[in-house]
């Protein structure tokens, strides 16, 4: 089943992340797609970031691809900013017009964890709103993306359920 990763990453955690679990499935015979999200305009500074996400902005992003039909599974990632998740992330979501038929994965990266259950509870619903049948959601720690034990561990019933 053709597998895409669709995620944004400000410093690298969730792309650590994502990019893991595309070797993990490439592994398994499952080849996936990385679809990195870039904003038109980034926002660098903190205090704006966290504004930006907590009034559920959806900036511009360049170079997004939409063409989802040709895959059976999608994964959705992003940080979790200002206990939601982030803008271009969000704007991504807004531009899918539907899910239906679809297998979704979901996992959001962390730094103190709070707001982290209410983010990803959020994404659930957007996807779900969206007709994806979801098959794994999951927080992971930002810090410990470098730890492939940490990893392997958080990612294995995911991996468990895809076969090529
Ligand atoms: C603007 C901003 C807001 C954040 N808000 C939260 C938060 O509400 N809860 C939390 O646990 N971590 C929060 N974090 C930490 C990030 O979620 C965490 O470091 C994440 O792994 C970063 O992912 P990235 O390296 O892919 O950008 C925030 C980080 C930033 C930059």
């Amino acid at each position: 089943m053709k597998t895409a990763i669709i995620f944004y990453s400000f410093s690298g955690n969730t792309r650590r992340a994502a990019q893991f679990l595309k070797e993990q499935l490439a592994k398994k015979g499952v080849a996936a797609d990385l679809i990195d999200l870039k904003l038109k305009e980034d926002v660098k500074a903190f205090f704006k970031q966290c504004q930006h996400a907590l009034f559920k902005k959806t900036p511009e992003l360049v170079g997004a691809d939409y063409n989802l039909e040709k895959y059976g599974f999608l994964m959705f990632s992003s940080p979790v900013w200002a206990f939601t998740i982030t803008p271009a992330l969000r704007s991504y979501l807004g531009g899918i017009s539907s899910l239906e038929n679809k297998k979704a994965a979901c996992f959001l990266t962390y730094g103190s964890g709070s707001g982290s259950a209410k983010a990803l509870r959020e994404l659930e619903s957007v996807l779900r709103e969206k007709g994806a049948h979801i098959m794994f959601s999951k927080n992971l720690s930002g810090f410990r993306t470098k730890n492939t034990t940490y990893l392997e561990e958080r990612f294995r019933p995911l991996l468990e359920i895809i076969t090529p």
